[in-house]
């Protein structure tokens, strides 16, 4: 399929995770997403369960929901399901479409085999992670 593979290429490289990687060593990994489309009020992640799928938002805006309070919207170019990723547990937050959406999503293991080597992604993944982590966490001190 390779319009398929040709497009998702097109959304790798205009991502900023992947601002320092060129479009040739992001063949690999735009091989292995799946584009997939939410329908308003879909939820895509639950907080407490778990997956492993790591998402690239493309099309649309996402709510991330803690414990049932929206802590931040995710729009085209962010991504989520990076903390599983790192620590393989459960999902600390829901992750709701608020419109149509779209994400490119990809097995993490497959996600972490073509992005653990390269040094500025791994880095991109760990700031943004930090800085959520960082964020409170609504209904905690209520
Ligand atoms: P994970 O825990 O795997 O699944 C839920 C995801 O929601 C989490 O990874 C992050 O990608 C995302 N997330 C959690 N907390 C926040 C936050 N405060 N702001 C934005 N995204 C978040």
């Amino acid at each position: 399929m390779m319009q398929a593979e040709d497009s998702t290429l097109d959304w790798l490289a205009k991502a900023p995770l992947f601002s320092n990687i060129s479009r040739g060593h992001l063949k690999g990994l735009a091989k292995s997403g799946t584009t997939t489309t939410y329908r308003p009020g879909q939820v895509i992640a639950q907080q407490g369960e778990r997956g492993i799928g790591f998402y690239l938002v493309v099309d649309g805006e996402l709510e991330v929901r803690k414990n049932g309070r929206r802590v931040a919207l995710l729009r085209p170019g962010s991504f989520f399901g990076e903390m599983a990723l790192f620590d393989d547990q459960p999902r600390s937050a829901d992750i709701v479409a608020v419109g149509t959406a779209r994400c490119l999503v990809f097995n993490r293991y497959e996600f972490w085999g073509e992005c653990s080597k390269e040094p500025e992604v791994l880095r991109t993944l760990m700031q943004e992670m930090v800085r959520r982590l960082r964020s409170p966490t609504p209904g905690l001190s209520e």
